[in-house]
Parts: C-alpha cells; sequence; structure tokens
C-alpha cells in the first residue's frame, strides 16, 4: 500500500472512533504527558491497536493517543511520540502528523524537553520556539513529494504561528510565568552533546537543543498547518558549566515544570479562536 493510502488508511480507521470535527493536535514529550489526563470525555487508543503507527519503545515515552476536551476545546494529543534515535526512519517519525492532517488538525502544539544553551536559561524553564535548525541527517520531506500532502518546496519563512506566539506569551503572562522565546536545534541524538557541540549550536544561532520537533514541524509545515511549540530546559549546554546529563534527570526536570508548561497550554487554547 503507498504511504498515502496507509495515512488514509489510519486517519479513517481512528475517524470511526472518534468523529473529530476540528480537534487542535497536541504532541507530548518526555516528562510531559501529564496533561493527557486532564482531557475530559477522552477516547484513548494505544498505538499498538492503531493500523500502521509505528511501537513507542523508550522509557517515559508511553504511547496513547487521546481524543476529548481541553479546557473547553477539542483537542487530539499524543502521549508519547516517535523519536528518530529509536531506529523509526523520518518517514514513521512524522506519520501520526499526517494521519492528524486527515482528521481534520490546522493548529498543531508541540512540545519537548530539550538542553538550554542560553546563558539566560535555568533547568525548569520554559521557551516558546520561534525558529528552529535542523541538523538532523535527513528530512522528513525526502524522496518524490506527495502533492496530496503539501508543495515540493515548501515555504519555511514562519515555522512557528507567530500569532500562537503572541498568544502563548499573553497566557504565560497572565499566570505570571516567565517565558524566554529562542531558537530550538533539531539533533538525531541518542547521544547528549560534548561541550564543543554545545558550543557550536549556540554559535549556530540555537537556544535549546533536543532530539524531536523539528522533523514534526517540517511534515506539518508542509501540509499547511499552523504551528506552535514550546521545550522545558531540562540541562544546561551553556559553556563553562555543561554538567552531566541522564535520561532520568531530563525525566525529572520535565516532569517538575510539566504543571507550568500544562497551564500555559490551557490558558492558551481557548485563545486559538481569535486567530
Ligand atoms: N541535548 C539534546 N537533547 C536533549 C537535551 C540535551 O541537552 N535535553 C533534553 N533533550
Amino acid at each position: 500500500m503507498s504511504l498515502l493510502d496507509r495515512i488514509k488508511q489510519t486517519a479513517d480507521f481512528l475517524q470511526n472512533k472518534f468523529n473529530a470535527t476540528n480537534p487542535v493536535g497536541i504532541v507530548l514529550g518526555t516528562g510531559l504527558g501529564e496533561l493527557a489526563s486532564e482531557i475530559k470525555d477522552p477516547i484513548i487508543i494505544e498505538y499498538a491497536e492503531i493500523p500502521n503507527f509505528p511501537q513507542s519503545t523508550v522509557e517515559g515515552h508511553d504511547g496513547k493517543l487521546i481524543y476529548g476536551r481541553l479546557n473547553g476545546v477539542e483537542v487530539l494529543a499524543m502521549k508519547g511520540r516517535f523519536h528518530f534515535y529509536e531506529g523509526y526512519s523520518i518517514e514513521e517519525v512524522v506519520f501520526p502528523i499526517r494521519v492528524m492532517h486527515f482528521l481534520n488538525v490546522k493548529t498543531l502544539i508541540l512540545s519537548n524537553a530539550s538542553g538550554g544553551m542560553n546563558p539566560a536559561y535555568k533547568v525548569g524553564d520554559i521557551m516558546v520556539l520561534n525558529d528552529q535548525i535542523n541538523l538532523f541527517p535527513t528530512n522528513p520531506l525526502m524522496g518524490p513529494n506527495i502533492e496530496e500532502l503539501g508543495p515540493r518546496f515548501p515555504d519555511m519563512s514562519e515555522p512557528y504561528d507567530l500569532d500562537m506566539i503572541q498568544l502563548i506569551k499573553e497566557s504565560a503572562n497572565m499566570l505570571g510565568h516567565e517565558l524566554h522565546e529562542g531558537v530550538y536545534a533539531g539533533v538525531s541524538g541518542p547521544c547528549f552533546e560534548t561541550p564543543a557541540e554545545y558550543k557550536y549550536l549556540r554559535i549556530i544561532g540555537g537556544d535549546a537543543v533536543g532530539m524531536s520537533t523539528v522533523p514534526e514541524n517540517i511534515a506539518a509545515k508542509h501540509l499547511g498547518m499552523k504551528v506552535a511549540a514550546l521545550s522545558v530546559i531540562t540541562d544546561l549546554g551553556v559553556e563553562g558549566i555543561v554538567e552531566t546529563v541522564s535520561h532520568e534527570e531530563v525525566q525529572l526536570a520535565a516532569q517538575n515544570a510539566e504543571p507550568k508548561l500544562a497551564s500555559i497550554v490551557k490558558r492558551f487554547l481557548p485563545k486559538l479562536t481569535t486567530i
């Protein structure tokens, strides 16, 4: 079966369960899954039950799709995502985003854990992404272009929607949460960076670095979606203070910051109708 047919087959399977109208898509990153438990009247489907879906492998990334309402807004949330470093092809990594398109998702919120290179950042801080640098060794749009998904050469002059960024800033402000705005460098992982790599990523313009989000953003922009992304700074790669880091620490720091991130997302969602 062609990729497009597989995407549509999966969307049909899910649409029979949800009957989604116009949900906001949400991808919950490492340690940030708690928000999913606040979704009202949830319909929960394990990735293992979804035809053509890759399966999640990493600790702390359990795989569930949750459809329902969050602060009154129709949402379709992924609890757990597929990372390139797990061995999935880049096409598999973005498969769920393409399925979301056929479930009428036009607006997407991505979240992740990342390492901060900007010296103003601290562990537990939150950054709204205003741009990104693709340092994955590939691109999800490689290969023959599928016209039904988008153009051959998509414009990337506004990878993160400026209106959404504004609303996210307003939401954080109203809640009294400090919020950074910065550039996310997306790398394959799975190693964390060496001191020289953190320095390099800072020099080329990165404020934070992580192992996700960029492929999903590219696939979503190709599909014409509006995208916003929030990152929890879980460790620091600031010159002179690069410390050891482990997956457990990343998970713990993300879990600690999750209530702050969740409150921003919840406050922001109903404002989406204004743009
Ligand atoms: N580097 C890459 N990915 C990450 C980091 C980091 O320091 N922290 C969380 N994800």
